[in-house]
Parts: structure tokens; sequence; C-alpha cells
């Protein structure tokens, strides 16, 4: 795989989408080939798990059944979208990968790390994004503008104290893994985001040609 591969994370109403619409754009105007994807989903497979996932009426969903259907909408995601484009020499930038798992079903559900790993390993085969933007923003101002946008899906209900677990699940990754992950905090405006998150690419470019 000769690609670069980049995830953006992060809690809800972190403003992960349009970074990623303004990251794709970034890149495409230095020349390189982009392709945006988004999990769960990306093919038709994926976003049919995906609404099982988020559909409101699904509330009695077990945690561990939560677990496999975010692994297996990953699988087809990695088959049919990642893959293929990362073999071409792509630049993939997608909206959650497997850190969202860690943070959400780990560390929000409490489902043991451990088992995260193992399903990951047969999941991704230990793939994983060269480069991580982790978009922080306190949980009242996330919550605050997804109710803004009326984002108002399964996840998206549970209460504060579990989007609090995720936001410290994403942070304790990020303190693991420095070298991928860069923390971007997301509190100002659009404007001053984007500018933070190109500076984190263009470090992240420069340390390829280093
Ligand atoms: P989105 O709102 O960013 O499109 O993501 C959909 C929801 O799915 C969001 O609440 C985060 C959640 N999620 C997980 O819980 N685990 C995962 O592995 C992924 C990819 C997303």
């Amino acid at each position: 795989m000769s690609g670069l591969f980049i995830s953006l994370e992060g809690i809800e109403g972190s403003g992960k989408s349009t970074q990623a619409a303004f990251l794709a754009d970034y890149f495409r105007a230095k020349g390189f080939s982009v392709v945006r994807t988004a999990e769960p989903g990306g093919t038709r497979i994926s976003l049919g798990i995906r609404e099982l996932l988020l559909s409101t009426d699904n509330t009695g969903m077990t945690p561990l059944t939560e677990l496999l259907l975010y692994n297996a909408a990953r699988v087809q995601h990695i088959r049919e979208v990642i893959a293929p484009a990362l073999d071409r020499g792509d630049v993939v930038i997608t909206d959650r990968f497997s850190d969202s798992t860690t943070a959400y079903q780990g560390y929000g559900r409490g489902i043991d790390l451990k088992l995260i790993d193992s399903l990951d390993l047969i999941a991704t085969g230990r793939l994983r994004p060269h480069l991580t933007i982790l978009l922080d923003v306190a949980v009242a101002i996330g919550l605050k503008r997804n109710r803004a946008a009326n984002k108002t899906d399964r996840l998206e209900l549970e209460e504060v104290s579990f989007h609090e677990r995720v936001r410290k699940g994403f942070l304790s990754i990020a303190a693991e893994e420095p070298g991928r992950i860069r923390i971007v905090d997301c509190s100002g405006d659009l404007e001053a985001v984007s500018r933070r998150v190109y500076a984190a690419a263009d470090a992240f470019l420069c340390t390829l040609r280093a």
C-alpha cells in the first residue's frame, strides 16, 4: 500500500466532517488524489449496518452487538474502499476509524480494551492511519453544536457522562501514540480550527520528506 491514510477523530460535534472536507481540498490543491470517506459507512453494506447502529429504534442493542457491528462495517469499508485507494497511491481521509471503537465501545461502554484490540486485529489486520487528527472539544460545546444541527441518533442521545468518558478515552489513546495522533483544539471558529488542522497535516508531510 503506497497511499496515505489519515483519520479524523473526536466526540460528537467536534466538527470532523467539515474539517475532513477542508482537508481533502487542501490535499487536492497540493496535487494529491484524495478519497474522502466516513465510518460507519463508505459502502452500501456498511451504510446498512450504520442504520442499524444509529436508529433510535434499537435502544435494546447490547454493547457487544454494537462492537461487532462497528467492526463488521469496518471490514467491508477497508475491503471495498480504503485498501484499493491506498493501493492506487491515493490519500484516504476518513471521518472516524478504529480509535472511535476504542473510545466509544471501550472507554464509553466499558468493554474490555483487550477484547476490542483482539477484534481490531481480526477486522483491520492492524491497518492504522499514518496520521490521526483528534479534534478535541468540551462535551458541553460539542453536544450543543450537534443539537443545534438537529443531530440526535442513538449514540448522541447517551448521557453526558458517556460522552465525557469517550472524550477522556480519545485523549488517553492520543497520549499513548503521540507520533500518530495530533490533538487539535476545535473550540474556536471554523477557520481557526482549519488552520490548525492544515498545520498538523503539513507537519506530518514534513516527517515524510525528512
Ligand atoms: P458520526 O456521527 O461521526 O457519523 O458517527 C456515528 C456514531 O457512531 C457516533 O456517535 C460515533 C459512533 N461510533 C462508535 O461508537 N464506534 C465506532 O467505531 C465508530 C466508527 C463510530
